[in-house]
């Protein structure tokens, strides 16, 4: 089984980037093959609205997100890690769904293979633990929605900034557990 891993915090060593290679790693402890795409090191452009997809049946545009639409195709799980910026998923997030556009036909019909099941981790500095559940709600909503992709886990994270030690120790294993269980483990 493949489990994907889709980085969408710009920043390395960050909560995001921690939760996503804990549920990794828990994944590959099940016996997943698992990949990590670090999204915002990768020169992928903003969806042009072209809309060629829906002719070609893939992304026209021949950027870094090419090898990507494989991964994807290929993954039984897809997890996502970003942060809020300005109350909504970071740009990097809302960009890899645009560009997953190419996964709908003109009736908004799936191209997306079916089966697939996704983890969603969602961080940011707010301290109200429920500040942002309307915004995982929508994230996870469209991936079920268009994709048909079940949104099998979420995790949000609250009050970032003050992070100490054994709260950072106790979602990293949630994490870990998530990614053992989503691979079947
Ligand atoms: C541009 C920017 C906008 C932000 N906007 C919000 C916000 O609207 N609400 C919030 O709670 N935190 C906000 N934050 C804080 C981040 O969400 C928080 O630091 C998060 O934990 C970063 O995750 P990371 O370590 O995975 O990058 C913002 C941070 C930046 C840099």
């Amino acid at each position: 089984m493949k489990v994907l891993g889709v980085l969408q915090s710009p920043r390395r060593g960050g909560t995001s980037a921690a939760l996503l290679e804990a549920f990794l790693e828990g994944a590959r402890e099940a016996g997943a093959e698992t990949e990590l795409v670090d999204f915002p090191r990768l020169s992928v452009s903003g969806c042009r609205g072209c809309l060629a997809c829906l002719e070609a049946g893939r992304c026209v545009l021949q950027d870094e997100m090419q090898p990507v639409y494989d991964k994807v195709a290929e993954a039984a799980v897809i997890a996502q890690a970003a942060p809020v910026y300005f109350d909504q998923v970071s740009a990097q997030a809302k960009k890899f769904l645009d560009r997953l556009h190419s996964f709908l036909g003109p009736e908004l019909e799936k191209r997306m293979p079916p089966g697939k099941k996704a983890a969603f981790f969602l961080a940011y500095e707010h301290p109200k633990p429920d500040a942002y559940d309307a915004v995982m709600e929508w994230w996870a909503g469209r991936f079920r929605f268009y994709f048909g992709i079940e949104p099998a886990f979420r995790m949000t994270v609250h009050a970032t900034g003050r992070m100490d030690e054994a709260r950072r120790r106790e979602l990293g294993e949630r994490a870990r557990q998530a990614g053992r269980r989503l691979a079947g483990g």
